[in-house]
């Protein structure tokens, strides 16, 4: 099992937690049923993976009590006005069978439409609710977090930003971590081109006898960001997971960063360009 930090809110999460996007269906069960039995315990969904409904079922029948799992969900952009940000999550915990998240996202913020300081004041609400125990962002720039902040004075607990190897996001890391947010990263693996085999990546592998992708996860987690990687294998669920009894040096955790490139916004997803209803 994965340790745990402390957020700025108090609660406690897992420095390594599991992506259920694309998984649907019966599979999706039991492959997330499978990850909670290799000891993941942060669960990652999203209105838009049409999977919380299967997210909610695994959680109800893995066997463990609710409290030793995490639940994570994402509020999407055209749930973004206050009432509906409200009935959307509302919705969310009836799909899933729940009573409560354990952190709600915005998913993206969409600047151009502009309404996501309203979905933030929704979460704030819903917050002090009790049906959602804490509360973040995903793909926030700098100038979302701000609003956010001085319109409500909450701090986001975590911003989910992508984040691999060609990505590295230098800036964000450092200014999430000046707010005292915790990173997150989805596509931790780099999973559209996934790094596998460049020679800093290669090379740590062999010399730790681990995977390629064991060495990603670890600088994730050297990082200080929380990975979450999807993985519908058994044995790669495991490894996924098995990456904190090793430890990258300082010179393979920079040969690892510096494969970050300066087009690496094509791998990425700029929050100013990119945008999601
Ligand atoms: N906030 C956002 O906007 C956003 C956007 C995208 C994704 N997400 C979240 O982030 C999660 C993870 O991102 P992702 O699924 O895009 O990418 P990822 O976890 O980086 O990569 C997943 C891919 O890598 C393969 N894989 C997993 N472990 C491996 C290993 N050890 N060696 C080789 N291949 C491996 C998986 O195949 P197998 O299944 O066959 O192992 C799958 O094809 C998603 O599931 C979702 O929950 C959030």
């Amino acid at each position: 099992m994965a340790p745990t930090y402390t957020l700025n809110d108090g609660t406690s999460i897992p420095a390594l937690g599991f992506g259920t996007y694309p998984l649907k269906g019966e599979t999706a069960v039991a492959t997330i049923v499978s990850a909670v039995e290799a000891g993941y315990r942060l669960l990652d969904t999203a209105v838009n993976y049409r999977n919380e409904r299967e997210v909610g079922e695994a959680v109800r029948t893995c066997g463990l009590p609710r409290d030793e799992l995490l639940v994570e969900s994402k509020l999407p952009g055209r749930h973004h006005e206050y009432d509906k940000a409200i009935e959307s999550t509302r919705a969310s915990l009836a799909s899933m069978g729940l009573d409560h998240l354990d952190l709600h996202l915005i998913h993206w913020p969409n600047p151009s439409v502009g309404k996501y300081v309203e979905a933030w004041r929704a979460l704030v609400a819903l917050q002090k609710d009790g049906l959602v125990r804490s509360i973040g962002v995903s793909n926030f720039a700098e100038e979302h977090l701000s609003r956010i902040i001085d319109d409500t004075g909450v701090t986001p607990a975590v911003n989910q930003i992508e984040m691999h190897p060609y990505f590295p996001q230098e800036h964000m890391r450092e200014v999430n971590e000046g707010l005292g947010i915790r990173s997150e990263s989805w596509s931790p693996l780099g999973k559209r081109q996934a790094p596998f085999s460049e020679p800093p990546v290669a090379s740590a592998a062999e010399a730790h006898g681990v995977t390629p992708g064991q060495v990603i996860l670890r600088w994730q987690v050297q990082l200080g960001s929380i990975p979450i990687p999807k993985s519908e294998d058994p044995e790669r669920q495991r490894q996924n997971l098995d990456v904190f009894s090793f430890a990258l040096s300082e010179d393979e955790m920079t040969a690892i960063t510096a494969l970050g490139r300066p087009d690496g916004r094509l791998f990425g997803g700029d929050p100013h360009v990119h945008e999601e209803m």
